[in-house]
Formats: C-alpha cells, sequence, structure tokens
C-alpha cells in the first residue's frame, strides 16, 4: 500500500479483536468456482537486487535514499529476485491462486527506453514459469511508482506527453515477452493517489509541490497544475497501452487488461444537504476522476467546475482513445472515511494547506489513514462495490489490495489482521450476493514488504521477513495459517503465537508512527 495523507490530524481507532475464532459464516465454496484469491507485492518493495544484473535507479530509490522511508531502502528489501522460488512455494502453501507482483520497467529496460535488459528478461521469465508450473496465476502491473529515474531526468516523466510512447514501448516488450503466459495485465497502480501524492503534496516520488502547498518543502513542482496534468498523461499513457495489447496481443494471448485505482469510500458525516454534496464530490475526486474518462470519455462535471482551465480537456480521439479502454477495474481498498462539507477551504489558510486539489474538493475528511489497525469498515468496501456497479456499469472487478496495517512485530500472532481479512472477505461476498461483478480478491501484502513511507516500521504480511537474518528468512503469521486454512477449505486449525526470539528486535523506531 501507499500510504498518504491528507490534510488533517491523525485519528487513530484501536479496534480489538475478538480473540476465539469461531467457525466462518462462510466458506470459500460461497464464492463463484472461478473466483480468485490472492496476495500482492510491487517490485521495488520485494526485489531487492537493486543495483544488481543491469538496472537502473527508479525515482523511488532516490526518495528512498534521500530519507523518504526513514532510512529503510529497497536495495535488499525481502530479496525476492533472489528467492523467487522459495517465494512461490510459500504460495503454493499457503494455497494461492494467483500472486499480483510489478515489473520493473528499469530493471527490463535501464535506459528507459530501447534495449532490453537480457538479465531482468530472464528474471521475469524465470519468476512467471516457476508461478506457471505451480499452478499459480501472474496478475502483473506494469507501474507501481517507479519511473526509470533517466525518464524523470530527462523529461520530468509524467509532466510530459513523450511519456505515452515510451510507457507503450514498455507495455509492447512485457506484452511481448511475457503475455503468452499472463493473464491479466494492470497498466498503473493507484493513478489517483500518486498524481496527489507525487504532485501536489510531494510526499512520494517525484516529490513536487508548491508553496504554499506540500507535505514537505518543496524545491520544484506546481500543486495547483501538475496533478491534473500528470493524471492526463496516465490517462492517455494506459489508453495507449491498453489498446496496443487489444489490437496486436489480446486474440493470441487471451489476456486481460485493466487498470487500478486506490478507492476510499466516501459517507457523509451527517445527512445534511451540504454533507451528502460533498461525499458525492469526494467521489468525483476520487473515483470519477479516473473512472469517468475510462467509462463515459471525459472528467466529471464538479472536477472540470472546480479544477477550471488547470484540468486539460480530452479531445474527441484522445476521448475516444480512453473510453472503455479497460477489460476490468482493479481497486486498492483499505478504509472509509466521513465527509464533512468545508467551504472554508476556498479561503486560502496556508498553515493548514498540504494540498491544492484537496481545495478543488472543498470538503473535510474526518479521520485519516489510522497509523495501525484500522476500524473495520467492511460496509466502505461494499460501499465501492455498489457505487461501481451503480454507476459504472458494473464491470468485472478485481480487488488488488485490502489488508491490515500493523506495526511491525516479531509476534506472529496477528489475531486483528485475521479478524479484518474475515470481515472484509464476507462483506466481497455479500457484495457479490447482491450481484457486484468482483471476481478477485488479493490481501495486501504477501510479506512483510519494504512499505513506501514507513520503511519496515509497518507491515501488511502474511510472513514476516527477518531482517536480522542474513537469510531474510520468512515465517507464516496467523494471517497466513487463516488464508490458507480458508482457501484449503480447513477449519481454522491454528492459533498460532510463534514467536520469533531474537537478540535484537527489528521494532527500535518502531515509535515514529
Ligand atoms: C503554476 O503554473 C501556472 C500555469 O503555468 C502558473 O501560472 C503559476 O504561476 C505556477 N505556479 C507556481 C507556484 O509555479
Ligand atoms: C443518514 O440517513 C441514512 C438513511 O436514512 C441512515 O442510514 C444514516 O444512519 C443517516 N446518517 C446519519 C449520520 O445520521
Ligand atoms: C507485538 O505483539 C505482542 C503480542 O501480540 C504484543 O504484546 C506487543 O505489544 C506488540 N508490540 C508492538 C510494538 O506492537
Ligand atoms: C443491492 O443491489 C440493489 C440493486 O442494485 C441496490 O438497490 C441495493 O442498495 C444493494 N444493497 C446493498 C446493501 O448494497
Ligand atoms: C468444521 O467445523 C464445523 C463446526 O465446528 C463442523 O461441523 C465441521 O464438520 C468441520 N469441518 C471439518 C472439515 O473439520
Ligand atoms: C494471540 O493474541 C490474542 C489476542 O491478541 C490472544 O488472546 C491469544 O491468546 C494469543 N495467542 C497465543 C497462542 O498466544
Amino acid at each position: 500500500m501507499v500510504r498518504h495523507r491528507l490534510s488533517f490530524s491523525l485519528f487513530l481507532l484501536l479496534n480489538l479483536a475478538t480473540t476465539a475464532f469461531s467457525a466462518l459464516k462462510f466458506s470459500r465454496d460461497d464464492f463463484p468456482d472461478d473466483f480468485i484469491f490472492g496476495a500482492g507485492t510491487s517490485a521495488y518493495q520485494v526485489e531487492g537486487a537493486a543495483n544488481q544484473d543491469g538496472r537502473s535507479p527508479s525515482t523511488w530509490d532516490t526518495f528512498v535514499h534521500a530519507g523518504g522511508t526513514h532510512g529503510a531502502t529497497g536495495d535488499i528489501a525481502c530479496d525476492q529476485y533472489h528467492k523467487y522460488k522459495e517465494d512461490v512455494k510459500l504460495m503454493v502453501e499457503t494455497g494461492l491462486d494467483a500472486y499480483r507482483f510489478s515489473i520493473s520497467w528499469s530493471r527490463l529496460i535501464p535506459n528507459g527506453r530501447g534495449p532490453v535488459n537480457p538479465k531482468g528478461l530472464a528474471y521475469y521469465n524465470n519468476l512467471i514459469n516457476e508461478l506457471i508450473s505451480h499452478g499459480i496465476q501472474p496478475h502483473v502491473t506494469l507501474f507501481h511508482v517507479d519511473l526509470p529515474l533517466v525518464l524523470e531526468d530527462e523529461y520530468e516523466g509524467w509532466l510530459s506527453r513523450r511519456i505515452v510512447k515510451d510507457f507503450t514501448e514498455f507495455a509492447d516488450v512485457c506484452f511481448r515477452e511475457f503475455g503468452d503466459r499472463v493473464s491479466h495485465w494492470t497498466t498503473l497502480n493507484e493513478g489517483n493517489v500518486f498524481v496527489l501524492a507525487g504532485y501536489d503534496m510531494g510526499s512520494l516520488p517525484p516529490q513536487r509541490c508548491s508553496p504554499p502547498f506540500g507535505y514537505r518543502p518543496c524545491t520544484k513542482g506546481n500543486s495547483s497544475f501538475e496533478p491534473y496534468i500528470a493524471g492526463h498523461h496516465l490517462l492517455l499513457a494506459h489508453a495507449s497501452a491498453a489498446r496496443l495489447y487489444k489490437k496486436k496481443y489480446q486474440a493470441k494471448q487471451h489476456g486481460f487488461i485493466g487498470i487500478n485505482i486506490f478507492a476510499y469510500w466516501f459517507a457523509p458525516l451527517t445527512n445534511t444537504t451540504e454533507d451528502i454534496t460533498a461525499t458525492q464530490r469526494a467521489k468525483d475526486f476520487y473515483l470519477g476522476w479516473f473512472l469517468d474518462p475510462l467509462v463515459f470519455g471525459d472528467y466529471p462535471e464538479t472536477v472540470k467546475k472546480n479544477a477550471g482551465t488547470r484540468i486539460p480537456a480530452f479531445t474527441t480521439s484522445e476521448s475516444k482513445q480512453v473510453k472503455g479502454s479497460f477489460d476490468f477495474i482493479a481497486i486498492n481498498h483499505y478504509f472509509a472515511t466521513y465527509i464533512k462539507d468545508n467551504p472554508e477551504k476556498l479561503k486560502i489558510d496556508e498553515r493548514d494547506f498540504e494540498l491544492d486539489v484537496g481545495t478543488d474538493m472543498i470538503f473535510k475528511p474526518q479521520n485519516d489513514v489510522p497509523a495501525v489497525q484500522p476500524p473495520l469498515m467492511p460496509w466502505g468496501l461494499q460501499g465501492v462495490l455498489e457505487y461501481l456497479k451503480q454507476v459504472y456499469g458494473n464491470p468485472p472487478i478485481y480487488i488488488h489490495e485490502n489488508g491490515m496495517r500493523m506495526q511491525r512485530n516479531t509476534s506472529l500472532n496477528d489475531t486483528s489482521r485475521v479478524k479484518y481479512m474475515e470481515v472484509y472477505i464476507g462483506g466481497v461476498l455479500d457484495a457479490i450476493r447482491n450481484g457486484s461483478n468482483t471476481r478477485g480478491y488479493f490481501i495486501w501484502s504477501f510479506l512483510d514488504v519494504l512499505e513506501l513511507l514507513d520503511g519496515f516500521e509497518s507491515s501488511y504480511g502474511l510472513y514476516y521477513v527477518d531482517l536480522d537474518d542474513p537469510d531474510l528468512k520468512r515465517y507464516p503469521k496467523l494471517s497466513a495459517h487463516w488464508y490458507s486454512d480458508f482457501l484449503k477449505r480447513r477449519n481454522m486449525s491454528s492459533d498460532g503465537d510463534i514467536r520469533i526470539e531474537k537478540n535484537k528486535t527489528p521494532l527500535s523506531n518502531a515509535q515514529s508512527f
């Protein structure tokens, strides 16, 4: 997950899970036969080998080396680059149908365009073959925040239209080389959060923003314009890659292509007209900004009205390319938030502002990403699925990320994560029973990966990775046992607590939450 802060204070709710696991009220057999259960990671967060075998840096490398993740880096991460066989074995033991991972553009094409790195090519071929030979479907994301640094330096990456051509060529290499075995392609991960965090708040790579906005002091950027420009190019690049796939590959490779967005759910704080209207505005900005062009061919009216000339207009041919350019929509969902109308936002108060697009939204969320152990709000995920059904024509949906953030802990007894999974998976089942076209569910994350803002301080993994062990041994948490029992149709058997005995605890700076 990419954790992102909006402009309001932290609101922490601890939800104490019940400790005993009663028999589940549902089983895997209640889901459609072809429903996919998996778990996910992304390249920079797990691979390691950042400087090996010809990989060049991405914007993410620069960010973490400048202290973006409190000193933690992806130089080694979970070393999946060398340990992929062991990891695939764990996936088999867990009973996953599918593994969601991303391809590091700068490992495959170190110059951003042009020659393919044979060692990068070999790595992804090996990983994909290992998955396929164990009956696990590869679900592959092409861009997960890690733009080759050379392209950022050359033309400011997503701010330039040149990205559309380079991204399409990168995608072409992936389809050509791996597409015979990859069933599901996702062009972009969380484009809607990427533009806010990367170009408005400046809290994520490429860390652009302009005063008075910005989560950190920024040296370059333009918070008022750039999020909309980058967003436009993301949509055009997605559409271009999807079109290429459909024209050149789909008929013979029989796969599917889609796009991923971060999907908060929003509920009005009160039932006043103002809060209800503000809640719709929040949905338009967070979901509609990307989904409306994809489904209807243009940005939502509210977004166009509030952003004015700062948001690029689609030409007729762009609109035609973007509209309908997907086989599925993938969402990342963690929690819901309550919305209160906030006309004050239109009066500039410099000290409060981290986000200029936030001004355009004119609302005040009442809770932020909870630090750890978010409250259980499965109705939020159901709300998103229902909204996609009613407003966007019920497209095929993959839930790409859902999971519980906890402090990294040597205890493997993650009972509250198990509770979270139980209620959210149950919520998905309810949504399907009410007609949602949801086709799959992926837990974030398979391992305790490098988290983008927290480094190794927080974790979402089914498997703990012992970073003090030179071999980076993986240990199943209770959640891994629970998921496995669920997937293998066994009763919850494990009561799990194996504590890893260590001289040294990796929790030394866990207090910085
Ligand atoms: C942002 O870009 C707009 C349009 O080019 C310009 O008018 C404005 O001054 C810029 N703002 C900053 C902070 O650079
Ligand atoms: C708003 O109205 C709905 C429908 O009547 C109700 O379910 C909900 O609890 C109300 N919300 C608040 C905050 O009062
Ligand atoms: C780690 O887990 C143990 C056992 O559940 C708990 O007692 C302890 O408070 C946790 N530590 C942190 C830092 O979360
Ligand atoms: C179930 O679907 C119906 C028809 O689309 C809709 O009216 C209703 O609100 C949905 N129920 C829930 C709980 O989402
Ligand atoms: C699982 O538990 C339920 C209720 O406790 C029991 O009826 C059922 O037989 C058990 N199934 C298996 C496979 O052990
Ligand atoms: C795991 O944690 C739960 C609650 O946090 C506790 O009730 C349970 O006893 C623990 N299990 C073991 C085996 O320690």
